[in-house]
């Protein structure tokens, strides 16, 4: 049987071998999927211990590894490259290793299937980490009208915004002050930054705020974050979280891998009933 696997550090938390059990399933695919914590010391080891055993075909890699596994990869798709981080590894037939990376398209279906357009829209990008860079050129491939990125520390919005050969990118610092200075409104709101994890909001103006038809945050658990419930109060009509992403990204990894797509519909409200 082929064998899959996650790697993170920590991964007790992780539900891609839930999901991709679902996905196998659904598809009567055979296949095992496992999580492994990776090496903080030296993640290599960690991929080429997995892939010794032939039966191994691929792997998703998790915090904090995703730029290890691009440096570890022989090539990168070009969202990996824009990244520089890899979300999936698939083993090819001469033995060579490529490097994806299925958050982007992972955001962007799971936008759309929750039936908001992103071609012509304003999109506002909150946040310049990893997870932001990650899902930054497959937005951009939908050609929305613009995207500011906005992110507390100002610098890394420009040098990420920089990266773009798109003249309607730009990066400002993530405060009250610089909303004051940027003309229109946003339809799309898109979290990316670890506030929600803390329980913090960013510091977006209300105005802002309730002015967009979605709000969406990569976080996901229970209750929804303080940033989602915030906008619900101010009357968004979308206000989602991040599940459907994940479920979406690991739909697109286990599609490069297998060639069939699930149907991820009934794997969100599945994991939906378990919180
Ligand atoms: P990730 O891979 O999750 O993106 P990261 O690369 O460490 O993690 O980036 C975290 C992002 O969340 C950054 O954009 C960070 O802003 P800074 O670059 O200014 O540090 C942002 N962030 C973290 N805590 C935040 C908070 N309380 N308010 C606003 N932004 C926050």
């Amino acid at each position: 049987m082929d064998n899959y696997a996650v790697f993170g550090n920590p991964i007790e938390q992780s539900k891609s071998p839930e999901i991709h059990s679902i996905f196998a399933k659904q598809t009567k695919q055979k296949l095992n999927y496992v999580k492994i914590l990776g090496s903080l010391e030296k993640f290599s080891d960690s991929l080429e211990a997995f892939f010794s055993d032939p039966s191994a075909k691929g792997c998703n890699v998790t915090a904090p590894f995703k730029q290890d596994a691009a440096k570890w990869v022989s090539s990168l798709s070009e969202s990996a490259k824009f990244g520089e981080a890899v979300n999936t590894i698939i083993k090819q037939e001469d033995g060579s290793f490529t490097g994806d990376n299925t958050d982007g398209v992972g955001l962007v279906t799971d936008i759309l299937t929750n039936g908001v357009e992103i071609k012509n829209a304003s999109i506002l990008l909150l946040g310049a980490g990893g997870a932001a860079r990650g899902v930054l050129k497959d937005i951009a491939a939908q050609s929305p009208s613009n995207i500011v990125i906005a992110n507390r520390t100002a610098a890394k919005a420009e040098a990420l915004a920089s990266l773009l050969p798109f003249a309607k990118v730009q990066g400002m610092e993530l405060s009250h002050r610089s909303f004051d200075s940027i003309a229109g409104h946003f339809d799309i709101i898109i979290n990316s930054t670890s506030a929600s994890l803390s329980s913090e909001l960013p510091d977006v103006p209300d105005t802002t705020i309730s002015q967009a038809s979605m709000v969406y945050d990569m976080v996901y658990g229970k209750q929804l974050s303080k940033f989602l419930q915030h906008a619900k109060k101010l009357g968004v009509p979308k206000t989602i979280d991040g599940l459907g992403m994940l479920v979406e990204q690991a739909s697109e990894s286990f599609h490069l891998w297998r060639g069939v797509r699930p149907d991820t519909s009934e794997v969100v409200k599945k994991l939906r009933e378990q919180f």
